[in-house]
């Protein structure tokens, strides 16, 4: 098991956000966690990240209790974040952006080698090396964000809802990068999602949250078969 959340739970005041979690992802899994807006799935990812506390509960990573350490401990040990709407940095070039994700880890990455990966992935970054990241549309920034995350060769990547603000041809090409590096390059990812659809279709099993809570979980393809989901989720 490579991640293994249990019982956790996210408060901000009153509102308990993430109510008693349990879920789990082992090493070369794509895992989604689907719900509606507010069911609690940016808390949850959050947490996992270490950027915002949780009350009771563990996170266990590659079998250690991560729980108690700061977030860039989390990502020294190969936990990297693509956040809800990721902000890249406006002042900096895209090359730069994409340092920052190998900062501190010059000598223990192929650096020339991701980089030619990336930009095979996400050929725009590459035409665009050169300009700053706020010169870049909005789709483009979330690649660039994708890109600072994957430049460290992570072993897991949570990722919150990065089809949002995407239109769809984009959304399918980012769907599309992340199910190669799952299946071709065996990395571990956990991926929020609201675009259902998109997020059945490439994980191979997910958990649908509601109200802080996991309502339904199992094999994606039989999620997408599941009556409540079909109605709720995929709108069929
Ligand atoms: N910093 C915060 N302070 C107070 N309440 C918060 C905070 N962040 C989130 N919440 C509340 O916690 C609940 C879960 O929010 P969260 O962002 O985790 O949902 P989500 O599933 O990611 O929703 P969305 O699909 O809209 O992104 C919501 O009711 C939200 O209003
Ligand atoms: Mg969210």
């Amino acid at each position: 098991m490579l991640l293994e959340v249990r019982d956790l739970s996210v408060c901000y005041g009153d509102i308990r956000a993430v109510d008693g979690i349990s879920l789990q992802l082992d090493e070369g899994e794509l895992v989604s966690v689907i719900g509606a807006n507010g069911a609690g799935k940016s808390s949850l990812l959050n947490c996992v990240m270490g950027v915002v506390p949780g009350r009771g509960g563990s996170i266990l990573y590659a079998g250690a209790d991560i729980s108690g350490l700061p977030s860039h401990r989390r990502a020294a040990l190969g936990i990297r974040f693509v956040p809800e709407r990721a902000r890249v940095f406006p002042r900096l070039t895209v090359y730069e952006n994409i340092l920052t994700g190998a900062y501190r880890l010059k000598g223990k990455i192929d650096l020339p080698g991701k980089l030619r990966m990336l930009y095979e992935l996400f050929p725009v970054l590459e035409e665009r090396r050169d300009q700053l990241a706020s010169t870049l549309s909005g789709g483009e920034q979330q690649m660039l964000a994708i890109s600072r995350a994957l430049v460290s060769d992570p072993r897991l990547l949570l990722v919150d809802e990065v089809s949002m603000g995407l239109m769809p041809v984009l959304v399918d090409r980012v769907f599309d990068v992340l199910k190669m590096l799952n299946r071709e390059r065996g990395l571990s990812i956990l991926l929020v999602e609201q675009n259902a659809r998109a997020s059945l279709g490439i994980s191979q099993r997910s958990y649908v949250i509601e109200t802080g809570r996991i309502t339904l979980e199992g094999a994606s393809g039989d999620l997408m078969e599941d009556p409540k989901v079909r109605e709720a989720y995929l709108g069929l």
